[in-house]
């Protein structure tokens, strides 16, 4: 039949970021329902069965650290992946401004222009971003509207447990079913 499409069996997700985001510290959470005390750079890759994913899709969590891989990983990974979840701190503004000067740009050196894989932005840290970065949502809402690979983007504290289920939902979600950008807030209960 015309326009047969199989079914993804599996969501490679990736998880990029600035050093110190709280990108492993976000998987860690996941998986073992609290919050780290201690993170190693990098978190093995991690591989949820269907069956307890909201989607019913088996899914690949692979996180990345500068510090322990190279560039031509980065590189590699950025191929393989379904979804790319780029972590910034909510509470940092150099490391929202690294998402424009860095990471959006060399996605689509990497993959093409118009690559359309999804990318959702991840503000971690949402614990400490009302007192020292007020503006933070003022700050993606432009860098959102700049990029339209740009699926979602989920504000998150990984310390406080919020948004965390939530959040590889959203990247699940943006592979199986791409909609258009949306903003979560962190703040509801
Ligand atoms: P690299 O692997 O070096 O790139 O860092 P990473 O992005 O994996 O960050 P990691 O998870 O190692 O966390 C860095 C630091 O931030 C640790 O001290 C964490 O405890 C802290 N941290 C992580 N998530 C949160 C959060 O939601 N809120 C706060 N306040 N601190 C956090
Ligand atoms: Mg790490």
């Amino acid at each position: 039949p015309p326009n047969y499409q199989p079914a993804l069996s599996d969501v490679r997700i990736l998880m990029v970021g600035e050093d110190g985001v709280g990108k492993t510290s976000l998987i860690m959470s996941l998986i073992s329902e609290e919050f780290p005390d201690r993170t190693p750079p990098r978190m093995e890759e991690v591989t949820i069965p269907a069956d307890v994913t909201p989607e019913r899709v088996a899914t690949h969590i692979v996180d990345y650290s500068k510090q322990d891989q190279s560039e031509a990983v980065l590189h590699e990974e950025l191929k393989k992946a379904n979804v790319i979840c780029i972590v910034y701190a909510a509470n940092l503004p150099d490391t929202i401004a690294k998402l424009t000067s860095y990471w959006l740009p060399t996605i689509q050196e990497v993959l093409g222009e118009s690559h359309g894989k999804p990318v959702i932005l991840v503000g971690n840290k949402s614990d400490e971003a009302e007192i020292s970065n007020p503006n933070h949502m003022e700050q993606i809402l432009p860098v959102m509207n700049q990029y339209s690979e740009i699926e979602t983007c989920v504000e998150c504290s990984a310390k406080k447990m919020k948004n965390i289920s939530e959040l590889f939902y959203y990247a699940q979600k943006a592979v199986l079913h791409p909609t258009h950008p949306l903003y979560v807030p962190e703040d509801k209960e």
